[in-house]
């Protein structure tokens, strides 16, 4: 007889990665998606549907007392890093008190959890980080997520924490991102500002889902850089885009970031080093090129 497949718990499961992952994983687990206000677009057959808010320590006892899970993929998070600086409660709450609460729930158990952390908590003065460097966040939003990672690494120790950066993708229904506000400004013959000063390496949502599904079916432990293959500027990354797409690359012009004045300080060389990962993982990292290519393709 066949053995049951696992009992996977997803958080965030409404949100940009959160339904990348349940598409890429609902036919490999037994999946519980947790949602709080948001709602999934389609969800899968056969996953259910919890609705809990995880920053209430009560109600995660009761999720996981109720679901039993193998393993907990945490994707909750607050990612408006401008938002985080100016309401810090709610950014604590949200980044913070979420993780403290599923890992004291957790704690005497034998529960493969996984967290999704973020290259914020570097402060990429000078180059993207290894998995080693020292922490030094910029902003409220880093120093959120890394006191989730330090709480993490103190509290339990079958632990994944995999850290990623400038994900990209079609957004989910009714959303607005950077995907959809370069096409629907190029193709309208509008100009598409974007800073050239600051770098990272972004990551395909799907590419994501399909390395994080690759580290957690090897049940890899510790922490994982999960960055796509290209270290480039922002405006590189559109002008990739721009011909891609089609569209009159010249239409993409270069700014300082300075000029973006924002409540939170941003690293100017963010991302990650994702040189280990390639070593540990046989899913290939895409390059800016091989990903904008199939979204197009999607599109056609
Ligand atoms: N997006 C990026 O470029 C990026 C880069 C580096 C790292 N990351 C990390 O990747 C993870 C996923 O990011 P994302 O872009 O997918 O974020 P997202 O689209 O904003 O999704 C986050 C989800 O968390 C849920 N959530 C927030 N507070 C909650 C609560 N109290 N209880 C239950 N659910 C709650 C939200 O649901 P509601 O909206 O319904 O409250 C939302 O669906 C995060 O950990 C983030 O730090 C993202």
């Amino acid at each position: 007889m066949a053995n049951s497949p696992q009992k996977l718990l997803l958080t965030g499961a409404a949100g940009f990665l959160g339904q990348a992952l349940l598409k890429k994983f609902h036919a490999h687990y037994d999946m519980a998606a947790v949602i709080n206000r948001t709602e999934i677009d389609d969800p899968p057959d056969g996953v259910e549907i919890v609705r809990t808010d995880l920053s209430e320590k009560k109600a995660v006892n009761e999720l996981v007392r109720t679901q039993e899970p193998d393993i907990i993929v945490n994707t909750a998070a607050w990612v408006d890093v401008d938002g985080c600086e100016s309401d810090r409660k709610r950014a604590l709450k949200s980044n913070f008190s979420i993780v403290e609460n599923l890992i004291n729930a957790i704690k005497d158990s034998r529960i493969y959890f996984i967290q999704l952390s973020t290259d914020y908590i570097f402060n990429g003065v000078d180059h993207p980080a290894n998995v080693d460097d020292g922490p030094a966040p910029l902003n409220y939003y880093g120093r959120t997520k890394l006191m989730a990672e330090e709480y993490i690494t103190d509290n339990y120790a079958r632990y994944l924490i995999a850290r990623t950066c400038a994900l990209f993708g079609m957004p989910n229904r009714g959303q607005t991102n950077l995907i959809n506000y370069f096409y629907d400004s190029l193709k309208a013959g509008k100009e598409v500002q974007a800073p050239e000063d600051m770098y990272a390496n972004p990551i395909w949502v799907e590419n994501l889902a399909e390395l994080l599904l690759e580290a957690i079916q090897k049940g890899y432990k510790g922490m994982l850089h999960l960055g796509g293959k290209d270290y480039l500027s922002r405006y590189e990354f559109a002008r990739i885009f721009a011909r891609i797409f089609g569209f009159d690359k010249d239409l993409v012009k270069p700014i300082a970031a300075i000029y973006h004045k924002r409540p939170a300080r941003r690293p100017r060389y963010a991302g990650l080093n994702v040189e280990q990962t390639h070593e540990k993982l046989d899913i290939p990292l895409l390059s800016a090129d091989e990903a904008l290519s199939a979204i197009h393709d999607r599109m056609k």
